[in-house]
This record gives structure tokens, sequence and C-alpha cells, in this order.
């Protein structure tokens, strides 16, 4: 049976190509819309030598809802899976309006669109950075979120408000995944993590430095009440959290619940180090580190309890974080 067609924003992002990757392989037609402002074109070229299939593909900014609905109609649009929003903390800093304005307008101008053609359905990229440095952990669903560090935060949050009140009005169906820590890439290297200048996330920095990119990379601070004292994550392979959106369609689809929120980790954490010694173990590389001060901002630890996801969408992370070091730098040597 033929599958429905799945807008995808931001499709040719990190997370956006792998899912887009997974709905193809799962007999869905996913339609991207991307504005490539922190994306490359040639994604679609690697999402084509893994699936066989070049995807439809937009360059446009979701701001402009009038294009939206046309392509929402001209597609017979059943779902929309939203990834199109800026992510770097330290930039929403700096410049909080682009980030309200980007990341929010953005929904409101996705969701105005949605409403005009009738689509009902909506599949939304939250972040664990709404749990803040949880007090329980692992943590649930249900912890409290917690005042947001910075704007980016913020906006994940406020994204979740605006959602849960469209919901509440009966004509939205809404599934959250609050990601943990995403890392790896596909296992074929055709796709990965393409980021803009000095990477701010640990995993890209560790391979641009094995690959002498980097000098050197700085760990933030060993004097964590953790077991050898560097901050605990719980780091989750691409491909299993692009399989959670495929999973989450299933659900979107037989569930009448408005909105449902699911944290998508591994539900096991690893400091720092463990995840240097991993990458040089797996890859048999010795890596130029050293410790640094903490960075601020940063929580201690935070690892998810995954049990609702398990159960309500039947998904289970598979890969381990030696599968995440090992596709990674796999994709860092291709890239060079
Ligand atoms: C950050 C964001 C989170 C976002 C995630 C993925 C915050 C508070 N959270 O998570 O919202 O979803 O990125 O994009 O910013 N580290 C080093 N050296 C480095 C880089 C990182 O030691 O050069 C350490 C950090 O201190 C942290 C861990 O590695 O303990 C992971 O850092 P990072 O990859 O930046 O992710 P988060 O900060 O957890």
């Amino acid at each position: 049976m033929k599958k429905s067609n799945i807008l995808v924003t931001g499709g040719l992002g990190f997370i956006g190509s792998h899912t887009v990757v997974e709905l193809i392989e799962d007999g869905y037609i996913p339609v991207i819309v991307d504005n490539l402002n922190n994306s490359e074109l040639s994604v679609l070229t690697g999402i084509e030598k893994i699936t066989k299939i070049k995807p439809i593909f937009y360059n446009l900014n979701i701001l402009n809802t009038n294009i939206l609905e046309e392509i929402i109609i001209q597609h017979q649009i059943d779902c929309v899976i939203h990834f199109a929003a800026h992510k770097a903390v330290g930039e929403s800093v700096e410049n909080p309006l682009e980030y309200y304005y980007n990341n929010v307008s953005g929904l409101i101008s996705l969701l105005k669109a949605m409403e005009k053609c009738n689509v009902k359905k909506i599949i939304f990229s939250s972040s664990c950075t709404v749990y803040g440095q949880a007090s329980q952990l692992p943590v649930t669903e249900n912890n409290p979120i917690l005042k947001a560090e910075s704007p980016y935060g913020n906006t994940k949050k406020i994204c979740e408000e605006i959602l849960t009140d469209v919901a509440k009005t009966g004509k939205l169906k809404v599934v959250s995944l609050r990601y943990f820590n995403p890392a790896g890439a596909h296992k074929s290297a055709f796709i990965g993590e393409l980021p803009k200048g000095i990477p701010n996330n640990l995993i890209p920095f560790i391979t641009q430095t094995a690959a002498g990119i980097r000098h050197s990379l700085t760990i933030f601070g060993d004097d964590y009440n953790t077991l050898d004292g560097t901050c605990i994550r719980d780091y989750i392979h691409v491909t299993d959290l692009a399989k959670a959106h495929v999973k989450s369609i299933n659900f979107i689809n037989s569930n009448e619940s408005e909105i449902e929120v699911f944290n998508i980790g591994t539900g096991k954490g690893s400091t720092v180090l463990e995840i240097v010694k991993a990458f040089e173990k797996e890859n048999s590389i010795k890596l130029n580190y050293k410790i640094g001060n903490r960075r601020s901002g940063d929580i201690e630890k935070i690892w998810a309890d995954c049990k609702k996801a398990n159960t309500l969408l039947n998904w289970k992370a598979q890969l381990t974080i030696e599968n995440i070091v090992k596709d990674a730098w796999k994709w860092q040597n291709q890239l060079i």
C-alpha cells in the first residue's frame, strides 16, 4: 500500500536528512522544505545515493506561509515533521531576536498553513534542554520544565506551549520529541553532520580534532560530581533518532491523544571522557585533548527515561556510543 506524503521542514539538516532516508525506506514520500540556512544542497545527492530516490525539494523559508500552503496542497500532505529551526545556544544568546523570529514565528507560519490546508498532524523537534538540570535522574516526561538557560532553549519551550494550546482546540494532533544528544552519521557515510565554523558540539569537535582541523579538544571541566569528574549526557545515534520520527507517524495515525511528549534517548549516560576513550579505542586513534574550565551554562548530568517511547511508540534505540564514534569518524574522513 502506498504510504502518505510527509512534509519535512529542515529536511536537509542533520536530523532531517536522516529522517528523510528512514521515511523513504519505510515507503513514505517525503517533501522537503529547507532554506539552506544551515545545510547544503549536496545532502540531496547523499540521500539519493542511500535510497536510490531523489526526494522532492523546495528551497523555501517556512516564514513564507502562502507558498507553504501551495506546496501542502500540491503534494496532498498528510503529516508534517518540523525540523527547520536555528539550534546554536551561544548564537541565540548573542542574537535572541533572530532566534525568536525564526523558531517561534516559523512554527506559527507553518501551523497557519497547515490549518488553512486542513493538515492536522505534526511531529515537533524538541530538546531535553527544557528540563535544565533535573533533580531526578533519569528524567521522565513528567519532570518539571525549568526556566530556559538560553533564548534557543526558550524557543523550544515556547513552541511546545504553542503546540499544546493549538492541540487543545481539537484541530491538531501533536507529537513532540525531546531529543537528548544526537550524534553519529548514517552508516554509509553518505550523509552526516555539517557544522559551520567551529563546532560547539562534542562529537564533531572530536572528529575535527582527530582529522587535524582543530589542534586539540578541550574537555570543559573535570570537577563535576560524576565518576570521572566530566559531564554526563545521553548520546543517541542519529539513525535511531530518525526512526523515532517514523514510529511517531504510526502513533499519531492510530492514537486519539491531542498531544504527546516523548523522551528520545538511549537511557544510558556517558561522560565526556568515556566518549573520548570510546572514540580512541574504536578508531585506533590517539586524540589530542586537555582539561579546561567548565563551560558556562553546562548542566552536570542528564540522561533519559525512555519507557514511554519504548511502550507507546514501540521504539527503542538500537545503536551504541561505539556505533556513534565509528560512524562519525567514517563521515569525517570522507569530508576531507
Ligand atoms: C547542547 C544544547 C542542547 C542541544 C544539543 C545538541 C545546551 C545547554 N544544550 O547540548 O540543547 O540539543 O547541544 O545540539 O547547550 N564538551 C566538551 N568540549 C567541547 C564540546 C563539548 O567538553 O569542545 C562537553 C560539554 O561540556 C558537555 C558535552 O560535551 O558536557 C556535550 O556537549 P554538547 O555536544 O555541546 O551538547 P550539550 O551541551 O549537552
